[in-house]
């Protein structure tokens, strides 16, 4: 049936879509930037348009529907522990007027610990956007190797985080709190009564589509328990992870932020290098 379906698109091409109809600025950073990013970076070691490709951490699914809309990528299975991608037709069809999601794309819901090796015939491409420091610390290292396990051989891995958890707004809580670390200075208490006293307008490009489930205090609860449940992962972390994993780095760029001087107190505890890099943007292979 998907296999007819996604010929027939071959055949007469992806549903219509209008992007100049974007009004809400999470969709569009993640059906822009976000997608033009990962294409950037998968592209020069394959071809989207002829690659299977496994997204993992998907969400709500939006930047892999633009890989396919907007990039050509032909087949995208995404996966992820909640199931945010089910809203994907009714946001698609608000914000680009899109009638069908394309057959290029799938989402299955997955437990935390169980392995996707095995599931699927070997993926050529796996990427994974601003999940990896959501991910239990336990896990991380049998999720990798997961993970490789699920590419063919010479197949690559583009793995972004951003923000790391020892950079300026590294406790994702950037929406309700503006002290640069804030939560490196405080304790869980003094930072919670910050998120539960605000009562400002929230950055429109920070607000997901789960915000309308949750309600504004729903919505500070779920963002601080994410916050306590981040696995404080640094950059060097992450890639000696993924070697151990059976890994080979085969790019990365590391971003650095220092919005102002780091307070002398935190340099006296960290290295100045894990408290200013903010993001890692990692192109992992699996050896032939
Ligand atoms: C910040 S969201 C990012 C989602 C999406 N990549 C995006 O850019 O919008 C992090 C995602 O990681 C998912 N996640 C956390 N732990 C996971 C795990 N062990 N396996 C798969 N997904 C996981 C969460 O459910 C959530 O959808």
């Amino acid at each position: 049936m998907r296999r007819l379906a996604q010929l027939r698109e071959k055949l007469l091409g992806l549903p219509a879509f209008d992007d100049s109809r974007i009004t809400d600025e999470w969709f569009r950073s993640h059906f822009h930037y976000a997608s033009d990013v990962v294409a950037q970076w998968l592209s020069p070691v394959m071809d989207v348009s002829t690659a299977r490709l496994l997204q993992f951490g998907c969400g709500d699914g939006i930047t892999d529907l633009a890989l396919v809309l907007r990039h050509g990528a032909a087949a995208i299975h995404g996966v992820d522990v909640r199931q945010e991608y089910a809203k994907l037709p009714r946001i698609a069809q608000e914000q680009l007027g899109l009638q069908r999601i394309p057959a290029a794309l799938s989402f299955q819901t997955i437990t935390p610990s169980a392995p996707l090796a095995g599931q699927a015939p070997l993926y050529d491409g796996i990427m994974s956007w601003s999940t990896f420091e959501h991910v239990q610390r336990d896990q991380l290292l049998p999720i990798l190797k997961d993970l490789l396990a699920c590419l063919k051989p010479g197949g690559h891995f583009f793995l972004q985080i951003e923000p790391l958890f020892y950079s300026a707004f590294g406790s994702h809580l950037r929406r309700y709190d503006s002290v640069a670390w804030h939560h490196l200075l405080v304790d869980e208490d003094a930072l919670w009564k910050v998120i539960a006293a605000y009562d400002g307008e929230l950055s429109p490009d920070e607000v997901d589509f789960g915000f309308a489930d949750f309600g504004p205090e729903g919505y500070k609860r779920f963002v601080f328990k994410e916050y306590q449940e981040l696995n404080r992962l640094t950059a060097d972390e992450l890639v000696a992870l993924a070697k151990e994993a059976g890994f080979t780095v085969a790019r990365e760029e590391r971003r650095h932020y220092e919005p102002e001087p780091v307070p002398e107190a935190l340099l006296a505890q960290y290295p100045r290098e894990v408290l200013t890099n903010n993001e890692i943007f990692l192109l992992l292979q699996r050896p032939v």
